[in-house]
Parts: C-alpha cells; sequence; structure tokens
C-alpha cells in the first residue's frame, strides 16, 4: 500500500508540473513516504531525517507522508524542526494544497485525517512498472490485532465504489498492463462498510475478471477468518485469479493467537488451507509469522514451526515482534530476550528455506506460465513472474519483455527457477 501511495505521489506531483531527479542533493521537495509497521523502520526514517536537519538547505521543503505521520503527528515537528509538513495516509489528495500553503506561508502544515474520505485520483499515479500494476480496493482496517498499528494509523475501513476499480483496472489494461494486484489491509472485508451496495469482494473478482485482455489478478492481503468458500471457489474457477493466496497464520499457538486477537484457532486456519488446497490443489500459500510475542514460550514457539512445516508455505514474511506505541499489547512487558526472538526468526528461515527449495524442486520439468518482466541484472537473461509468484530466469529476446510467455523449468537458486523459453512461445516472436 505504501508502494502504491508514492506511485500516487508522484503522479500528483508530476501533474503539478515538477520532474523526478534521483540526485537527492538536487531536490527541492523531498517526501519521505513512511511505514510504522516495526521500529526497525521509524528509527531509520528519523535518523535520515535528522540527518537532513543538521545539513538543511534553504528554499528546499521536506515532507512526511504515510504512517508514521499519522502515529506521531506534531511530534514529528517537534523532534525535526525542519521538516515543513506532515500529511497522514487519509490525506494524500491534500497533497497540491498543503506544497501551496508551505510555499506562501513558509509555515509548517499538518493534515492527518483519522478516516479514509476522499477518492483519490488513482489514474494519476505514476507507475515504474509497466506490465504490473497495484490497485487499492480497500483502505484502513477494522481487525484490531493486538500488536498492529495499523487500524490507528490508517484508520477504519473504506472501500472503494466497483465502479472507479474497475474504471481504473480497464485504463490499466488499455496501457498495457497484464497483472493487476488488488489491495487492501483486508480485501476480504471489501464491500462491507457498505451494505447498501450489496456488492462484496467476489462480486468485484467477477466483473475484473470479465475484463478483456487482463491477464492476471492478484489479492493482498486476507485475513484468515474472511476467507470464504466463495472466494476459494473464484480462484479455482476464474481464469484471471492466479493460484497464490496470501493466507498470513502469525502463529500456531492458540492461546498467543488469542492474546494477539487473530479471531481463529489453529485448527480453523488448517480447516481452511485444508478446503483451499482441495479446491485449487495447485494454491501457492503465502505466510505472515511474528515470533517472540509477549509471553510465547518455547512449546508455543514450537507449534508455529510445525505450522510451517504442515501447510509447506511458498512464501513466508517472518518477524521478530517489535512492540508499537498505542497497540494494546503495548500492556504486556516486552520478555522475550532479542536473542530469543533472533534464534527462533533463525529456525523458521532455515524451514522456510528447506520448505520452499523442496517445492521448487518439485515443479522441475513443468511448463509454466511466466510474465516477462525485465533483463535480469547481469543482463544474461530475461526475468519473469509465473503465476504462484516466483521469479524465473531464461534466455530470450529484449522484444518478449512486457508479454506471456510459456517457460520449462530446468533448475532453481535460492528462491528463483531458471528455465527455458518454449518452442511455441519463440515461434510466435
Ligand atoms: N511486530 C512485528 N511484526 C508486525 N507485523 C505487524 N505488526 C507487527 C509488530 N508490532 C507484521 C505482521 C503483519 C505484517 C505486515 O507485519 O506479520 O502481517
Ligand atoms: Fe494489522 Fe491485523 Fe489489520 Fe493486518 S488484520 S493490518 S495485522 S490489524
Amino acid at each position: 500500500m505504501n508502494e502504491l501511495d508514492s506511485e500516487i505521489i508522484a503522479g500528483i506531483l508530476t501533474k503539478r508540473g515538477l520532474s523526478e531527479t534521483t540526485d537527492e542533493t538536487l531536490a527541492d521537495l523531498l517526501i519521505f513516504n513512511t511505514c510504522s509497521i516495526r521500529d526497525l523502520a521509524e528509527r531509520k526514517v528519523m535518523g535520515k531525517l535528522g540527518k537532513l536537519g543538521r545539513q538543511k538547505k534553504r528554499d528546499r521543503i521536506i515532507g512526511v507522508t504515510g504512517c508514521m505521520a499519522n502515529a506521531k503527528k506534531e511530534a514529528i515537528f517537534q523532534k525535526l524542526p525542519h521538516v515543513d509538513f506532515i500529511l497522514g495516509t487519509n490525506n494524500i489528495h491534500d497533497l497540491n494544497c498543503l506544497l501551496d500553503e508551505v510555499i506562501l506561508t513558509g509555515a509548517q502544515s499538518i493534515r492527518t485525517d483519522e478516516e479514509f474520505t476522499q477518492e483519490l485520483d488513482y489514474i494519476a499515479a505514476k507507475r515504474q512498472d509497466k506490465s504490473k500494476a497495484y490497485v487499492s480496493i480497500i483502505r484502513g482496517c477494522d481487525k484490531y490485532c493486538t500488536y498492529c498499528v495499523v487500524p490507528y494509523t490508517r484508520g477504519p475501513e473504506v472501500s472503494r465504489t466497483p465502479q472507479s476499480i474497475l474504471e481504473e483496472c480497464r485504463e490499466l489494461v488499455a496501457q498495457g498492463y497484464k497483472e493487476i494486484s488488488l489491495l487492501g489491509q483486508n480485501v476480504n472485508s471489501y464491500g462491507k462498510d457498505k451494505p447498501e451496495w450489496k456488492y462484496l469482494f467476489h462480486d468485484l473478482l467477477y466483473e475484473i475478471d470479465k475484463i478483456e485482455g487482463l491477464n492476471r489478478v492478484r489479492f493482498l492481503t486476507s485475513h484468515p477468518v474472511d476467507i470464504s468458500r466463495e472466494l476459494m471457489g473464484a480462484i479455482r474457477d476464474l481464469p484471471s485469479l492466479c493460484e497464490q493466496v496470501h493466507f498470513p497464520l502469525q502463529a500456531g499457538s492458540n492461546r498467543i493467537l488469542k492474546k494477539m486477537h487473530r479471531l481463529y484457532t489453529k485448527e480453523e486456519y488448517f480447516e481452511k488451507v485444508a478446503l483451499l488446497k482441495e479446491l485449487v490443489p495447485d494454491v501457492a500459500l503465502g505466510t505472515d509469522i511474528i515470533v517472540g510475542f509477549p509471553t510465547e514460550t518455547d512449546e508455543e514457539f514450537e507449534e508455529t514451526y510445525e505450522a510451517m512445516r504442515q501447510v509447506r508455505y511458498a512464501t513466508s514474511f517472518l518477524y521478530t515482534y517489535s512492540p508499537r506505541k498505542g497497540t494494546p499489547a503495548m500492556r504486556w512487558v516486552d520478555d522475550i530476550p532479542e536473542s530469543i526472538k533472533a534464534e527462533r526468526h533463525q529456525r523458521l528461515l532455515d524451514l522456510h528455506r528447506e520448505i520452499s527449495s523442496e517445492l521448487m524442486a518439485e515443479k522441475l520439468g513443468q511448463e509454466v506460465e511466466v510474465l516477462v518482466e525485465k533483463r535480469s541484472k547481469d543482463g544474461n537473461y530475461l526475468r519473469g513472474l509465473t503465476r504462484c509468484w516466483r521469479h524465473v530466469l531464461f534466455e530470450g529476446a529484449d522484444s518478449c519483455i512486457g508479454s506471456i510467455q510459456t517457460v520449462k523449468l530446468t533448475g532453481y537458486s535460492h528462491q528463483t527457477w531458471m528455465g527455458q523459453m518454449g518452442k511455441a512461445s519463440i515461434e510466435t516472436l
């Protein structure tokens, strides 16, 4: 979501007549689109902003946007008086007004609404990628997991109208985009905040699937409690929907899940995974896991480890618990020593590597559909993305970039496959 917001900010500024520079020292305007999900992300930005303050050039405007703007508000001005404006996650549409204010008055300005209200000019987004695009469908989160700042920094769930989403998707396809990732903190809640629409997430997916020329649709993220049978059916039945689901477990112990306010038990989670695997046998599952949540015992961590082994996730985002101000989990002592958190984290990383190698080996010799993205860094190969969200390197001509090709998987190294473009694909070029 942050990446998309950065692209929208870049689009608004381009429309205003500004141009982008890669040389920071030349910039007249610097915007830090921040993340608050863990402490490290915040500390990095604070460090960088502090350094800029010691060398501030006159006439340069510095702005802070994103979750940190909502989490810290005016406290940013107190700590960093050289920051000119603070613009929250729900106020991106105010960027031009705020800039005018700063330029005209020279005074510091701030806008941090609690709730997302305005429809943004999404079409203005300036995207770096030419074949894949993010499309926001719902903002905010009503789930209130006890460790998470998002419900406080992004506010309650607000769905975007189906008309606006479909318009943007059609426009992207007209521009040549082949793959769209539908974004939301919890996409499965889509439409629930607007019962009068009588239009839910799977309704949206069925309509997006009808857009001609759109080869691939993904979505992230889903809360396991809201993954319905209808949604699983849509993944099975809709040709555009990729067989890949991010299904964040967070922890494998029922006591910790309850303390995290995740609203499901390990058994309920496994049941959904089993049903999904039954309906979509080739599905690639992804997860987020937090280790070292307050009071997590060795035995409880072992349950997470076993859950990972059992589900065999293709992708895993593994985190150590980071206490966040304002969240309910702050009332518990962060009692797991950092060394134990790091040890648990490493064990999961090792297990993930083992499982993902097994999964990759199982697919060798198969032909897969690849969206060709760009040339690899060393220039020797083309790099593409499979429907199950893995990269493949293979030989081919630049003219394939942006197209969908069939590639035979011949080997792998770490998380990347090696492949050979199918004969038929080469002949059609
Ligand atoms: N500490 C560690 N990880 C966190 N996440 C969210 N909040 C925290 C926190 N306080 C992780 C969750 C979430 C992902 C985006 O970030 O796993 O799914
Ligand atoms: Fe945070 Fe939980 Fe909402 Fe995800 S579902 S954004 S972890 S509160």
